[in-house]
């Protein structure tokens, strides 16, 4: 029920209650990964469900593809789609250029593909997520796995010459064994604490042999929806340069809320 839920997941929920507001009949939406994202997902089946709003869903993990098609979202690749009239996905920082660093739960790859294909990109987050320099939050990078730790070495090495504040490099695990995401590559985790130039940071990590894409995000979010615990939403636009509120109401509605996942 709504009143169990922690103050962040009641942010989480009024950010994507109110992005789904975004999606319209005939649209191809790109749904992103994550719990945010999870909470698109289940807010747009239930418009589905009760308004009869028909759109088709590109997910970016296997994981969203599953919740997609448990909640009645027709869901289709991206190939089919080719091009999307919007993304919506949660990150893991934005700064206030909108400037994202993404990966957290490993999805970057096709979150980043598919936002990019998109006319939009909107991102759902709660309050915490905002900072004012990016990388306080290691930086995914997705590798693949032949020869990860000769890639690892070169990404430290390269890190010397960067303006970051950290330079430790991990590779992330799931339990005892390397974590694979959907493409079956590995996540390195670059703990830089901060990031001086993250335009120029990308740029370099993905002209890194074994390096398949990193977690920043620059340039490609439009807007940015953000929830607070006690129902206030600011949705930011950086194209029009504009700042609004709304306010949502928790309603016990049982679909949404009994079966929480992730
Ligand atoms: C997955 C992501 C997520 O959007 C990001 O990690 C935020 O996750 P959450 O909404 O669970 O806080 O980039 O790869």
């Amino acid at each position: 029920m709504a009143s169990d839920l922690s103050p962040i997941d009641k942010a989480k929920f009024v950010a994507a209650k109110q992005a789904s507001q975004y999606v319209e009949d005939g649209m191809k939406v790109g749904l992103g990964t994550g719990s945010t994202a999870a909470w698109l997902v289940r807010c747009l089946g239930e418009r589905v469900q009760d308004e009869g709003l028909r759109f088709t869903g590109v997910p970016t993990s296997s994981r969203t593809a599953a919740l997609a098609r448990e909640v009645g979202i027709d869901v289709i690749s991206l190939d089919e789609a080719k091009w999307l009239d919007l993304s919506i996905d949660g990150a893991d920082e934005y700064d206030g250029n909108l400037n994202l660093i993404k990966g957290g739960g490993g999805a970057l790859l096709q979150e980043k593909i598919v936002a990019t294909a998109s006319d939009q990109m909107v991102v759902i987050a709660d309050a915490s997520k905002s900072v004012e320099t990016l990388g306080g939050f290691p930086l995914p990078l997705e590798v693949v796995p032949f020869g990860w730790q000769t890639t690892k070495v070169l990404v430290e090495e390269t890190l010397v010459g960067m303006d970051v504040l950290g330079r430790k490099v991990t590779l992330r695990m799931n339990a005892e064994a390397p974590f694979y995401t959907d493409e079956g590559n590995h996540i390195l985790d670059l703990h830089l604490n901060r990031i001086g130039n993250a335009r120029q940071l990308s740029l370099v990590l993905n002209q890194i042999p074994g390096v398949v894409e990193n977690g920043l995000f620059i340039d490609i979010c439009d807007i940015v929806v953000i929830g607070h615990g006690d129902g206030r939403v600011e949705m930011r636009d950086i194209n029009e340069g504009s700042i609004n509120e709304t306010r949502i109401e928790f309603v016990e509605t049982d679909n949404l809320f009994a079966d929480l996942g992730e």
